[in-house]
């Protein structure tokens, strides 16, 4: 018998597989489908204090390498998720994390100590790859010292674990990992999407109605585990690692590079239950190879 399960602080995810933030909805909506409760844990979508209705349309194209969104972010905001979503999770037993972020420090600082007082949340994950509306929409997760200042900020008002979720568009993102490590985060997961776009040679004008959107899917996979195995080099904290997984054969990968969990975004739309798939090839996988825990995989390539 394998054990899957993992620790994260005092957490236990009963298998390393979660469903990724804007991918899986609220989990709810997924639970008629299939037992959410069999996942490691679910990450819900972006969530900030107030609504958001999101960028313009068109939102979402396929390219021939993968999928492009300009969702923006778009949710029903703090008040409704607390009122209609979070009772639901009562009898849910898996860990449901919540992935936050706001248009400046103050109000992701605002947003977790309200969603601190909720025992039905396990974990917050920081969404630092949004523009800072005061610094005139640089992206936080860019900056080291922004970082620090950030997840330092809402540790002091949070008791829960905080994960802090990196942009793969910058030059180094080890460094923005060690700030976030030296900002006392229990956790990093990377990647968030690559930024890309589609122009429309009918229009001859950019198809997204923002111009620019986020790529994922099976393209991205390469950069997230490279970017994974260069961050488990020069951080001592878990890594959490996300970038087109769609098969157990990626996401042992990505423990090989260094990930003690993973999380599944852009194939869940492609096949809702991927991730129960995945938790069972993980299984047969450590059966066949005679490795009687997960967390034995974590770094291996390494060596
Ligand atoms: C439609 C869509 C919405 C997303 N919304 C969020 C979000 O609200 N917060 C966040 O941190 N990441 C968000 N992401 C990024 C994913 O969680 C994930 O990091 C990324 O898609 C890479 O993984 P994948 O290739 O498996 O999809 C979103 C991705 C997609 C495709």
């Amino acid at each position: 018998m394998v054990n899957l399960s993992v620790k994260l602080n005092n957490l236990i995810f009963k298998n390393p597989v979660m469903s990724a933030s804007g991918t899986f909805g609220y989990g709810i909506e997924y639970n008629g489908f299939f037992d959410i409760g069999l996942l490691g844990g679910v990450i819900v979508k972006g969530l900030s204090l107030n609504p958001r209705q999101g960028n313009p349309p068109p939102r979402i194209i396929e390219t021939p390498c993968g999928m492009l969104n300009s969702i923006g972010l778009q949710n029903i905001g703090y008040k409704k998720f607390i009122s209609d979503i979070l009772p639901q999770f009562d009898n849910i037993d898996t860990n449901l994390i919540v992935n936050i972020y706001g248009g400046e420090i103050g109000e992701f600082v605002e947003l977790a100590s309200k969603l601190n007082d909720y025992k039905q949340i396990a974990a917050l994950e920081v969404n630092v790859s949004c523009p800072n509306v005061k610094a005139g929409g640089a992206t936080f997760g860019k900056d080291p010292e922004v970082v620090f200042v950030l997840v330092s900020s809402i540790k002091k008002v949070c008791e829960k674990p905080i994960i802090v979720k990196l942009t793969p568009n910058v030059t180094d993102i080890a460094l923005i990992a060690q700030a976030a490590q030296s900002a006392k985060a229990d956790a990093v997961s990377l990647i968030n999407t690559i930024t890309g776009m589609v122009i429309d040679t009918k229009t001859k004008k950019p198809f997204l109605g923002n111009k620019f959107g986020g790529l994922s899917g099976p393209a991205i996979y390469p950069v997230g585990l490279r970017m994974v195995y260069e961050t488990y080099e020069k951080i001592n904290i878990p890594i959490i690692g996300v970038g087109g997984i769609n098969s157990p054969d990626i996401a042992i990968q990505y423990f090989l590079a260094g990930a003690s969990l993973i999380q599944i975004g852009t194939a869940n739309f492609v096949e809702p239950d991927i991730a129960l798939k995945i938790i069972k090839g993980i299984r047969r996988y450590l059966e066949n190879e005679k490795i009687d825990d997960v967390g034995k995989l974590v770094g291996l390539a390494h060596n």
